[in-house]
């Protein structure tokens, strides 16, 4: 094969790669939207970027020479995956929303790196014709804004989910915050129209606008707190999928503006969902001015009244429709196949059960959806709060496990509240409502929850798996 023909062999091999990869990260996404499915599309994507990387490592081409440094580019690729598997395989199934942030965060740190390191490479000829105003630098100056943002956003958003970081309110800050985008989007122009014979004498101004963004991402997530944090996550997602597509520009690579781009618009179209179930607006999110960590509402809460175990079981075993409202704590307590189980002997009884899926129940987006179908929970059994609602009057029995924001009625009750606003289950309509958790701790928001002193509310206190178990061999036995 002549030097010619091997350059274009090589050429489209990688082309045909980049298109197969692209094709595999958009069934793999389609198949992320239904849990049955979700596992098989998470490894066809994997197998898509894999064989991105391999297809690039081998037939990438810059001004006809392959690329160098084949030996960094394995270690670093061994270690990234040494350092992700353990990580991944050692994580609690509760912690995975602090993980999913922090992989998150590399995401737009890689982002910010590749423009960092581009920019002071524009082609000079580039800047000869075009002066700086090009779209090369435009996709460098935006990819550095926005992974930057997405990093420094995303390490805090980790350090609260992880609980040691947490709510800063600044008075104001609204206005802060849009300054420094301002001052961001400045530096955009200010870069784009100097005039510089090689954009590497502008590179202090591209520190410096490092900097001002890392501050950005610390700020605008600082003061989210409470029920807020899922849609700030959400919106760091399609950051970096953002930043990624404008490295895709960078170096005209398919695989990456696809894979950005179907990233940065699932994330948006996600922000947008949230936002929606949230019942907040977008450029509050953006400017970092909404929700709060709560103020435990102090006073007079009245009093509480408990259920033993085996009136709890009586009174599901008579009834005619059961609504189970999982939340966080049942996946803290790993009791999502005894609630299934449960569910299944109620069904044998002739008990209609559903349950009520709030869209922020839990900690990462469709939380309970995936800790459900890890217990075989047939997907039509689960209900989106807004759907089951107008059905809860006719509920004989609500079965709070582990829930505590999604059935806050503060949300609708309290307009000093910081889940003022936010839609929610309304279990308080359900005839029977029946609470489990350890006690009276309180959720991700910090605040209190009237509904546990609702006339009709009984408490089942205790860990949900012990309880749960307890339940199921009292109802067994019925
Ligand atoms: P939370 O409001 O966080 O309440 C969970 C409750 O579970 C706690 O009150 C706790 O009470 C109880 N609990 C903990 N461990 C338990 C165990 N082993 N057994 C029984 N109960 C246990 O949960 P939620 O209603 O699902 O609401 C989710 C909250 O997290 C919302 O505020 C949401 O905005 C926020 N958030 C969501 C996401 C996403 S994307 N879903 C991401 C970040 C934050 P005890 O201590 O008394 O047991």
């Amino acid at each position: 094969m002549n030097e010619i023909s091997q350059f274009s062999y090589g050429i489209s091999v990688l082309e045909i790669s980049y298109v197969i990869a692209s094709v595999l990260f958009v069934i793999g996404l389609k198949m992320l939207s239904h849990p049955l499915s979700a596992r098989r599309g998470n490894s066809l994507a994997a197998i898509g970027m894999g064989m991105a990387i391999i297809a690039t490592i081998l037939f990438h081409q810059k001004d006809g020479k392959p690329i160098g440094n084949i030996g960094f580019i394995l270690a670093a690729i061994g270690i990234g995956t040494v350092i992700g598997w353990v990580i991944a395989k050692k994580v609690k199934m509760t912690a995975m929303p602090q993980l999913v942030s922090f992989f998150n965060g590399m995401g737009g740190a890689a982002a910010a790196l590749i423009s960092i390191m581009e920019f002071p490479h524009v082609r000079p000829e580039l800047i000869a014709e075009h002066g700086m105003a090009n779209g090369h630098v435009l996709a460098i100056l935006i990819g550095l804004m926005i992974g930057t943002v997405s990093w420094a956003g995303s390490m805090i958003a980790f350090g609260k989910l992880d609980g040691w970081i947490g709510d800063m309110r600044i008075k104001a800050m609204k206005y802060v915050n849009l300054t420094i985008m301002a001052i961001l989007i400045g530096f955009i122009v200010f870069i784009m129209t100097r005039q510089v014979q090689a954009s590497a004498e502008l590179m202090p101004y591209v520190y410096l606008m490092f900097a001002i963004a890392v501050v950005y991402g610390v700020l605008f997530v600082m003061p989210i707190g409470g029920a807020d944090m899922p849609v700030v996550i959400s919106l760091l997602n399609s950051f970096t999928g953002v930043a990624a597509a404008m490295g895709g520009f960078l170096y005209n690579n398919q695989a990456m503006l696809t894979g950005g781009i179907l990233v940065g618009s699932a994330g948006t179209i996600l922000t947008i969902l949230m936002c929606k179930a949230m019942n907040r607006s977008l450029l509050n999110v953006i400017v970092g001015v909404f929700g709060g960590g709560g103020q435990a509402a102090g006073g007079e809460e009245g009093t509480v009244k408990e259920v033993s175990v085996t009136d709890a079981a009586v009174l599901l075993s008579y009834s005619k429709k059961v609504v189970i409202v999982p939340g966080y704590g049942l996946a803290v307590a790993q009791a999502q196949h005894l609630c299934h189980d449960l569910d299944k002997l109620l069904a044998e009884k002739g008990v209609e059960v559903k349950y009520a899926i709030h869209p922020v129940a839990g900690r990462m987006p469709g939380h309970m959806n995936v800790l459900l179908a890890e217990a075989d929970v047939p997907y039509e059994q689960l209900v989106e709060s807004d759907e089951i609602n107008p059905d809860l009057p006719n509920t004989d029995v609500l079965v709070v496990i582990g829930a505590n924001d999604v059935v806050n009625p503060a949300a609708e009750d309290d307009p000093s509240s910081p889940i003022y606003g936010m839609p929610i289950i309304m279990a308080r309509d359900a005839r029977n409502i029946i609470v489990m958790k350890r006690g009276m701790g309180k959720g991700y928001a910090a605040i209190e929850n009237m509904l546990f002193f609702n006339p009709k509310t009984r408490m089942l206190f205790g860990d949900a798996k012990s309880t749960l178990q307890n339940l199921v061999n009292e109802v067994k036995s019925l």
